[in-house]
C-alpha cells in the first residue's frame, strides 16, 4: 500500500513496540497521514498520544474508520483484531507473530482474501541486510541442498518488560523470528513432526527487575518458562534444531543459524532486535566451508550495527506500490506457514508428545 496524505492509520496498541518503532516512523511519514490511537488501556493510550501528539480513537476499531490499521497488541488478539480491521476495509500492517494460533493466522489469511486488502506481517528479520545474503548464499547452491537447520536466540538476561512479549512466551517472542527464517531460508513446508521441550524459569531475586527494554519497562514479574527446545522433521527430508532463551546466563547475547546441505555447511551469527550486545558482535558475520574446500571462508564480515531493519520494513509495507500483489499474498502465505510451526511446536510443549502438522506451502518462487 502506499501512504498518502490525509490517510488514516489506526494504531491499535500503544505499548513498547508501537511507541519505540511505528508512531516515530508514521509521525515522522513525509506524507503525514492521519494516526488515530487504540488500546484496551485508556491511560497507555492517553501517554502515547500525550507523547507523539496525536488523538484517541473512542469506540470499537472498526468504527475508526481507517484505510490501514497497524496492530502492536499481544499476539493472543492478532487474529480477532486483524480480521475486524479487514472487515471494516482496512489494509492491516501486523506485529509477528502473525497470530499465535494456525486457526488464527489462516482467519486473517481468508479475511484478507475475502476483502481484497493487504496483510503486511512484521518479521522484521526478513528485511536484515545479513539475512538476505545468507539467502543469497543458501540459493547460490554453495552447500547443496539444504538437510539440517540448527537455529538458536540466546539472551544472557533478555526477559521482556512488556505484557505483550511475557504473555506471549519464549516460543513465539523469539522462536516466531527463528521458525520464520528457518522455512523461508529452505523452503521446507509439507508435513513436520515436531517435539518441544522447556525449562522452567528460576530466577535469583531481584533478576528480573533489569527487563529487556531498560528503564522504561521493567519486567513485571518472572515467566514461568524462558527456555525452550524443539526439533521439527520434515517430510521431504529436512530437520530443525531449535533454541531460544530469554535467560541463558551467557556471556553475552547471540543468534546463530547454521544450515548444513549436502556438499558443505553456512553459519550466519548475528544479533536480532535491540540488544545492547548488538554493537559488538563477534564477526565474521556469515562464513561458509564446503567439501571441495574445508577452510571457513567468509562471505560477510560484520552485521549492521543499527537496527535499520524496523523502518526498513515499514518502508516496504507503506511505500511500495501493489505491483506485486502475488509477491504480497506468497509472504503472507509465508507467515502462515511459520506460525503452523510455532503452533506445532507449542502444542507439543503444553502436550508433552510429538505433534504433526501440515504446513501450507511456501508459494514464493
Ligand atoms: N518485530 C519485532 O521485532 C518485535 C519486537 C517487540 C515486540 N514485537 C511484537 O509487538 C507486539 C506488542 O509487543 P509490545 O512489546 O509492544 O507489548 P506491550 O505490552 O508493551 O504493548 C501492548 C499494548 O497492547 C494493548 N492491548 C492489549 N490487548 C489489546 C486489544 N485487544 N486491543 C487494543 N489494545 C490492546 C495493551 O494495553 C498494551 O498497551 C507483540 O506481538 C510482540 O511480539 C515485535
Amino acid at each position: 500500500m502506499i501512504l498518502r496524505p490525509g490517510f488514516r492509520v489506526l494504531v491499535a496498541g500503544c505499548g513498547e513496540i508501537a511507541r519505540r518503532v511505528h508512531l516515530p516512523y508514521l509521525t515522522t511519514h513525509p506524507c503525514r497521514p492521519e494516526i488515530v490511537l487504540y488500546d484496551t488501556d485508556p491511560a497507555t493510550a492517553s501517554r502515547a498520544a500525550k507523547e507523539f501528539g496525536l488523538r484517541v480513537h473512542d469506540g470499537p476499531p472498526s468504527a475508526a474508520g481507517a484505510e490501514a490499521a497497524v496492530i502492536c497488541t499481544p499476539p493472543s488478539s492478532h487474529a480477532d483484531l486483524a480480521v475486524v480491521l479487514l472487515e471494516a476495509g482496512a489494509h492491516v500492517v501486523c506485529e509477528k507473530p502473525l497470530a499465535d494460533t494456525i486457526e488464527g493466522a489462516q482467519r486473517i489469511a481468508g479475511a484478507a482474501r475475502r476483502h481484497r486488502r493487504e496483510v503486511f506481517p512484521c518479521y522484521t528479520n526478513r528485511f536484515r541486510d545479513d539475512v538476505g545474503v545468507f539467502h543469497e548464499l543458501l540459493a547460490s547452491g554453495e552447500i547443496g541442498k539444504p538437510q539440517q537447520v540448527s537455529a538458536r536466540w540466546r539472551r544472557r538476561s533478555g526477559t521482556p518488560g512488556t505484557q505483550g512479549a511475557l504473555s506471549a512466551g519464549v516460543l513465539w517472542d523469539l522462536g516466531s523470528h527463528l521458525v520464520d527464517l528457518a522455512l523461508r531460508l529452505t523452503g521446507w513446508s509439507g508435513q513436520a513432526t515436531v517435539l518441544a521441550t522447556a525449562t522452567s524459569a528460576e530466577y535469583e531475586p531481584g533478576a528480573a527487575d533489569e527487563g529487556w527494554y531498560g528503564s522504561s519497562a521493567p519486567a513485571s514479574a518472572a515467566p514461568v518458562v524462558d527456555t525452550v527446545h524443539g526439533l521439527a522433521r520434515f517430510s521431504g527430508g529436512g530437520a530443525l534444531s531449535l533454541e531460544v532463551s530469554w535467560h541463558a546466563h551467557d556471556v553475552r547475547d547471540e543468534v546463530l543459524i547454521r544450515v548444513t546441505g549436502t556438499r558443505g555447511v553456512a553459519e550466519l551469527r548475528t544479533l536480532f532486535g535491540f540488544s545492547p550486545d548488538r554493537r559488538t558482535v563477534p564477526s565474521p558475520a556469515i562464513r561458509v566451508t564446503t567439501d571441495n574446500d574445508p577452510r571457513w571462508r567468509i562471505v560477510l564480515d560484520q552485521q549492521s550495527r543499527e537496527p535499520v531493519e524496523y523502518r526498513r520494513q515499514l518502508d516496504l509495507a507503506f511505500s511500495t506500490p501493489r505491483t506485486d500483489p502475488a509477491r504480497r499474498l506468497a509472504d503472507l502465505t509465508s507467515a502462515v506457514t511459520s506460525v503452523a510451526l510455532c503452533d506445532a511446536f507449542a502444542r507439543s510443549l503444553t502436550t508433552g508428545a510429538s505433534v504433526t502438522a501440515l504446513l501450507p506451502e511456501d508459494t514464493r518462487s
